[in-house]
């Protein structure tokens, strides 16, 4: 038996062709394309590179376009179950709600076959932005806004939760977010579908383990805390002192550090670049100017002082995005999740079609022989 590593740090616990992260260089590459390069494409050409294993010929990506916009929809039970969740709960409480209801409409639920996994995730992957844009309207006493099946998924997603389309560079900003949170290999909640596929329960299952696990403020769940923290700090001047607060008090910098990255996060870096442009078409600098006080701060504090590589992740300038989008904070992971449905389901239907059950073991460190008394 191998030694104990704690959270699993450095453990290979599987083999997979979907996507590759050298932390040391700050790399990443879905099924063998660079990051940078795949952010020149649309959101449902890398789902389907993803799910596929190949970007679609334009017969291909004709067929995945129509199935998206022919599911992107939602019925009227999904509103009636919308209108009567709690409000007051972030938007992926009300996705695992939802996700867990369609579950039982679907015929297929239990067909685990490439080809009904694959309807499944279609429709997974076009129902996302609605059921979050419908939470939203709905728990805003606004009108549902419906698809607009001439609108790529980025912008359509701002116009349902809008009710207007998006300036060009807003409708950009959102299809780059969605291609870069879709895939990062055996992140903890593709990992958590990944377990739950390999006992052949069925895909939905898999997402809502999904959807739990990346809900945590130590993951997906770090961008409302980025968003949050942003609301705190009333000027980009009280930034630096916002930070060293932070640091002093040994608290973590929600956005910052990765168990993998030991360099910049690829992603990081060209969400920055987008931040600095929806600033500058918003003439406003606020939120920006503030990530990059804090952004300093942290890299004279901790990475260069404490010798620490803790740079910012993808969630620290997604939730400055998201500020300038107007995305409100208790949204922020569940948008993270309607990119990252695509990863997950390719890893479920990557495992489902190479299984073995997943199932480490642990060290025992308690009592032994302890008898019952007479
Ligand atoms: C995501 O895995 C993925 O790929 C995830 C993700 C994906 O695409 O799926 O990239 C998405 O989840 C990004 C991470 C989002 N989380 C946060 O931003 C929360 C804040 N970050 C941390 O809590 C932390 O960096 C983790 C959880 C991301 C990684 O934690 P590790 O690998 O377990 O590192 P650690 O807690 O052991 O920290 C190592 C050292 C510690 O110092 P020492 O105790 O050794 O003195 O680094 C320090 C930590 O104190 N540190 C931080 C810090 N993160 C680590 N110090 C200040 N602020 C931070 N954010």
């Amino acid at each position: 038996m191998t030694d104990v590593q704690k959270g699993l740090e450095k453990v290979i616990a599987l083999e997979t062709k979907i996507s590759y992260i050298d932390g040391e260089r700050g790399l990443l590459e879905y099924r063998g394309i660079n990051i940078n390069e795949l952010v020149k494409l649309t959101f449902l050409e890398v789902s389907h590179l993803l799910i596929f294993g190949h970007l679609p010929n334009n017969d291909e990506l004709e067929d995945f376009f129509n199935q998206m916009h022919d599911n992107r929809d939602i019925d009227d039970e999904v509103l009636n179950l919308l209108k009567i969740c709690n409000f007051n709960i972030e938007g992926m409480d009300a996705l695992r709600t939802i996700i867990s209801y369609l579950s039982h409409c679907d015929q297929d639920l239990n067909d685990n076959s490439m080809t009904a996994n694959i309807r499944k995730a279609t429709k997974l992957i076009a129902k996302f932005p609605t059921i979050v844009a419908a939470f939203h309207r709905i728990s805003e006493l606004e009108d549902v806004i419906h698809p607009d099946p001439s609108l790529s998924h980025g912008a359509n997603f701002l116009y349902m939760l809008k009710g207007f389309r998006p300036k060009d560079i807003e409708a950009r900003i959102m299809e780059t977010d969605f291609i870069i949170s879709a895939e990062h290999e055996l992140n903890a909640s593709t990992f958590s579908a990944r377990v739950t596929a390999s006992t052949t329960s069925d895909i939905y299952s898999a997402i809502i383990s999904g959807l739990g696990t990346l809900k945590g403020r130590l993951h997906g769940g770090a961008r409302l805390a980025v968003m949050e923290m942003l609301d705190e700090i009333p000027s980009p001047d009280e930034a630096e002192k916002y930070t060293l607060d932070l640091i002093s008090k040994k608290q973590r910098i929600m956005g910052f550090g990765h168990r993998v990255y030991k360099t910049h996060d690829p992603r990081g870096l060209i969400f920055k670049k987008l931040a600095i442009q929806i600033a500058k078409e918003n003439k406003d600098m606020t939120w920006y100017d503030t990530a990059q006080k804090i952004e300093n701060t942290v890299f004279q504090e901790i990475v260069e002082k404490k010798n620490k590589p803790i740079y910012p992740n993808v969630d620290f300038y997604a939730g400055v995005m998201y500020k300038y989008l107007e995305i409100p904070p208790l949204l922020a992971t569940s948008v993270f999740a309607i990119g990252r449905i695509a990863g997950w389901l390719a890893h479920c239907i990557e495992q489902y079609g190479d299984n073995r059950l997943i199932r480490p073991r642990a060290r025992y460190i308690g009592e032994h022989e302890i008898h019952l008394r007479k």
